[in-house]
């Protein structure tokens, strides 16, 4: 198996991280892997807000929890010490696909490091509210951007989940 094909079908997502710190070097590369994604019309319009500071990573992990609608306590982001979001002009019709593609490139950056990740969804609902367009401003962010999703990152706590068979009957040859 080649490094790519590895890399691709041994990564998983993770639901427990240790606390500790990510390095700045890492988190830049995971990052941009990300901005070195295709874009339609090639517009680069994805943005990554990188949350590193703790009470602002519990404050956004609350708000998700909050927009879950789950009891006080959990967080949805497993401990990850780092939340990669990536936001997209939404007047830009191909959003939400140059986001996700993003969002891919990063987890398999991420898996490549050593270091785990895991999508958390209800960006959207974050963005669409005063808590996520604080974000943006506090970001400096200017326009109508809509949120994709988080990159939750950090180091894998625990073992490494086993590799998922594919579903059988998902691939079809016109030859
Ligand atoms: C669009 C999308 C949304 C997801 N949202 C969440 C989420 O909010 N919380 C979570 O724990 N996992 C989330 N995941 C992770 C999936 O559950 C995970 O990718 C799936 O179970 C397959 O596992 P794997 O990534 O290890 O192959 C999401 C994944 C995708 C692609």
């Amino acid at each position: 198996m080649d490094e790519l094909e590895k890399i691709i079908t041994e990564r998983r997502s993770i639901r427990s991280f240790k606390d500790t710190p990510v390095p700045r070097e890492l988190i830049d590369k995971i990052i941009n892997a990300g901005l070195f994604a295709a874009s339609g019309r090639g517009l680069q319009v994805p943005k990554i807000i990188a949350v590193t500071n703790k009470e602002l990573r519990d404050a956004v992990s609350d708000e998700n929890r909050r927009i879950g609608g789950w009891n006080e306590g959990f967080d949805p982001f497993y401990g990850a010490p780092v939340i990669l979001i990536v936001v997209a002009d939404s007047t830009v019709p191909t959003a939400v696909y140059d986001g996700s593609l993003t969002m891919g490139n990063m987890m398999l950056m991420a898996h490549d490091l050593g270091l785990g990740s895991i999508w958390i969804h209800r960006a959207k609902e974050e963005f669409d509210s005063e808590f996520g367009k604080n974000l943006l401003r506090k970001a400096g962010i200017e326009g109508d951007f809509e949120g994709i999703a988080h990159l939750a990152v950090g180091y894998t706590k625990g073992d490494y989940p086993a590799v998922i068979p594919r579903n059988d009957g998902r691939v079809f040859y016109l030859d």
